[in-house]
């Protein structure tokens, strides 16, 4: 077997694991602590502005969990020094998370509505397996279904592993704007129209 195909195997047996699903507002410590990993400090969202967004109904919020092990001390029988049994359980840990915006627009020769990707957040360990794509897919299919023609999102110029991601996905550069970012950094304008198909 090529290295190639030993390559997609292990991508594809990864991704069956993994599934897209509804990000909830018990999850904010989870959120804004992933967030601080993915984002420089100066630009990352605030806790109240993702309680906001969790709770808005215009936003779609899409999580991926990965299940890790915990080892949990409970009374029970002596099994080890400290006189207390450990038990193996499993909980949900949040790897990624996309939100969106759907926002009525009537501006110049728009007369609909559109869907804004705020934020993607892959967790460091778990990038390169597909979960961008995945949440951005499933972003976009739901941007389609409550209405969207089209979906915009705005990134820094040097984000190199987004823009790729985007452009892969169809997005293309409209616009650079100037000092975007808090930071001082200048940001992609990008933008991809959703075919009638999708409508
Ligand atoms: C950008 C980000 C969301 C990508 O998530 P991901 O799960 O790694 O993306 P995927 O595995 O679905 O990658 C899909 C494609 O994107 C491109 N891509 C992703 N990461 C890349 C990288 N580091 N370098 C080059 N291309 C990259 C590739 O074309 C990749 O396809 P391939 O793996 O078959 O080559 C992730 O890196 C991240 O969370 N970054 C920090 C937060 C961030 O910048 N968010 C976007 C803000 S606008």
């Amino acid at each position: 077997m090529s290295l190639c195909v030993l390559a997609y195997l292990v991508t594809v047996m990864s991704m069956i694991n993994f599934k897209v699903e509804k990000l909830r507002k018990d999850e904010l410590k989870e959120i804004v602590e992933l967030d601080r990993m993915c984002f420089d400090e100066r630009i990352v969202f605030d806790r109240k502005i993702f309680q906001e967004l969790l709770s808005n109904e215009c936003c779609v919020n899409l999580a991926i969990r990965k299940k890790v092990e915990t080892e949990d001390k409970s009374e029970g029988k002596l099994e080890d020094k400290s006189g207390y049994k450990k038990v193996k359980k499993t909980k949900d840990k949040l790897v990624a998370f996309a939100i969106g915006l759907v926002r009525d627009v009537k501006e110049n020769d728009v007369n609909g509505k559109e869907g804004i990707v705020l934020t993607i957040d892959v967790h460091p360990e778990m990038r390169r397996l597909g979960l961008g794509s995945m949440l951005m897919n499933s972003l976009e299919k739901e941007f389609v279904s409550r209405g969207c023609k089209y979906s915009i999102l705005t990134v820094q110029v040097n984000n190199h592993a987004a823009i790729s991601l985007y452009e892969k996905l169809g997005y293309r550069t409209i616009q650079k704007i100037y000092k975007y970012y808090p930071t001082n950094e200048d940001a992609y304008l990008m933008l991809k129209v959703f075919d009638v198909k999708d409508n």
